[in-house]
């Protein structure tokens, strides 16, 4: 297996009891043994998952797999839009340097400049399949340039829709909904596909889906923590999978926290407020009507994220905090965050009126799975896109509206890519009658919920925002004394587990990582 090893830390698996304990116990049979095939398994329904699909709808047989509906990825909620050079005042080099200064000294400059060379044709792509695109880019924190493309302010969503009806529309590319990915199966040391389950049935029974080359695109992980912008689903389930297939992560104490969430929790994630309304003159005030961002850094309200993040976290000791847009004039907020404004509608906010109650939380992961620069890991026959893969683009923190774009261009890079290595003999010899099947424990889906909860209240209070060496080792002891059976939960624990690992091997603050003695 080919180890990528840069400047930035490797998190490796430890021999430690706790790992093993964490990892699920295997019973093997080959009873029932259901088996299908494809040519390109992709885990995951998000931007992601869809992109690559839809490059590769004339290489073979595709087949999307996702735990829950199809609509139900991340994505769906993202606001920002797509960076990207498409404005003759702004050049290639703006948008390089502002990721690279974002990034802190972490990124890969390889991976930035070939995904922000590829920005504009992803952009042009998403158009061509019926996006549409707004003439004048938004401002968000961290850009010299206002370079943020959006077709509304829930662009993600409209992403999502383009993408899904492209997709459908395809003989080649089938999606399988409601069912999950347990457990990448590796055959002579390849990736030869996935055992898969049926999501929240009481079955422990598992399946075959044998594929010649699986792609990760399962998103990201906010779910580990008690307050996030993500859906439900973001647990981190493609992290687990890699570290089980006995892949190293990378980065991953670089999750990056938003900090302006709703104040208010449903459904269990906090409706994301976004950055390009600061863009456009929102101000982050404290309870006593205060614009106290100036007193943290001279760009106020555009400052970088990690650093607003914190300063709302430490404020919020005083009092609530507020993104406050009522000197903003009444028709641009409407006509410019439409669907922001009847959301916060829903809560009984009036944001032309009043001021929004707003809180940090996590929202996005820097790191992953190490890959190199045509998407593929270091396990042969698997590849990672999105939010799951550590391409080195974000390094220590991500500039908005980086993510979309990366999974775009990643997405063509990995089609691409796999359409070179489709001459290339896949091994005829695997026999897959020989795969044994493993067994899982099911829990009971109060219980599994109940310690989701748990993890998301360990991470969240220890290695949240502010992290100490003290939270640190609380965390890590407390994450695996969790006495789950169930899979979900223990992939959960395995990743949080290596976010604390990996948090405790780089003790000086840096990007989105920030280690203090003064809070235990
Ligand atoms: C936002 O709109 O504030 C989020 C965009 C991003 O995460 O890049």
């Amino acid at each position: 297996m080919k180890q990528f090893v840069t400047h930035s830390l490797i998190i490796r698996t430890q021999p430690l009891p706790s790992i093993k304990k964490i990892l699920y116990n295997r019973s093997t049979s080959n009873k029932n043994k259901m088996h299908k095939q494809t040519d390109y398994l992709i885990i995951g329904s998000g931007i992601a998952g869809l992109a690559t699909a839809y490059y590769l709808k004339d290489q073979g047989k595709v087949t999307v797999l996702t735990k829950g509906a199809a609509r139900n990825a991340n994505t769906y909620w993202a606001q920002g839009g797509v960076a990207a050079v498409m404005d003759k005042n702004d050049n290639f080099e703006n948008h390089i340097k502002d990721t690279l200064e974002v990034g802190q000294g972490l990124c890969d400059p390889a991976a930035v400049r070939q995904v922000v060379f590829g920005a504009p044709k992803a952009v042009r792509s998403l158009e061509s399949l019926g996006l549409k695109v707004q003439p004048q880019p938004l401002l968000e924190a961290g850009h010299s340039h206002a370079r943020v493309w959006r077709s509304s302010d829930f662009t993600g969503r409209d992403i999502l829709n383009v993408l899904l009806k492209a997709v459908q529309k395809e003989k080649s590319i089938e999606i399988i909904e409601k069912t999950e990915a347990v457990e990448l199966i590796e055959v002579k040391g390849k990736c030869v596909g996935v055992f898969t389950r049926q999501a929240n049935s009481d079955k422990a029974d598992l399946e075959i889906l044998e594929a010649k080359y699986t792609i990760l695109a399962t998103g990201g992980l906010g779910q580990l923590f008690g307050h996030t912008s993500n859906t439900i689903g973001s647990g981190g389930d493609g992290l687990a999978l890699a570290v089980n297939a006995g892949l190293e992560l990378q980065d991953i104490e670089f999750v990056q926290f938003h900090p302006t969430g709703l104040a208010v929790q449903k459904e269990g994630r906090h409706f994301l407020i976004s950055e390009t309304l600061r863009g456009e003159g929102a101000k982050i005030v404290n309870n006593r009507g205060e614009a106290f961002l100036s007193r943290f850094h001279p760009k106020a309200e555009l400052a970088p994220r990690d650093l607003v993040s914190r300063a709302v976290f430490i404020e919020e000791m005083t009092g609530p905090i507020y993104l406050d847009a009522t000197h903003l004039p009444a028709n641009k907020l409407k006509t410019t965050f439409p669907n922001i404004y009847q959301t916060l509608k829903g809560y009984d906010i009036d944001m032309t009126t009043q001021k929004i109650p707003v809180t940090p939380v996590a929202h996005y992961s820097c790191g992953g799975v190490p890959v190199d620069q045509k998407g593929a890991t270091a396990l042969p026959g698997l590849y990672a896109v999105g939010e799951v893969a550590r391409t080195g683009l974000h390094g220590a923190n991500r500039l908005a509206s980086n993510s979309l774009l990366e999974s775009l261009v990643y997405a063509k890079i990995v089609a691409e890519s796999l359409e070179k290595t489709k001459t290339m003999d896949v091994d005829s010899s695997v026999d897959m009658s020989k795969v044994e099947i493993p067994s899982v424990p099911i829990e009971d889906i109060d219980q599994i919920k109940a310690y989701a909860g748990r993890i998301g209240k360990i991470m969240w209070e220890n290695v949240g925002i502010l992290r100490t060496e003290a939270s640190l080792e609380k965390a890590k002891q407390e994450i695996v004394s969790i006495p789950a059976r169930d899979y979900r939960i223990q992939h959960r624990q395995l990743v949080a587990y290596k976010i604390i690992l990996a948090c405790q091997a780089r003790p000086q603050s840096l990007g989105t990582h920030y280690m203090t003695s003064d809070i235990v």
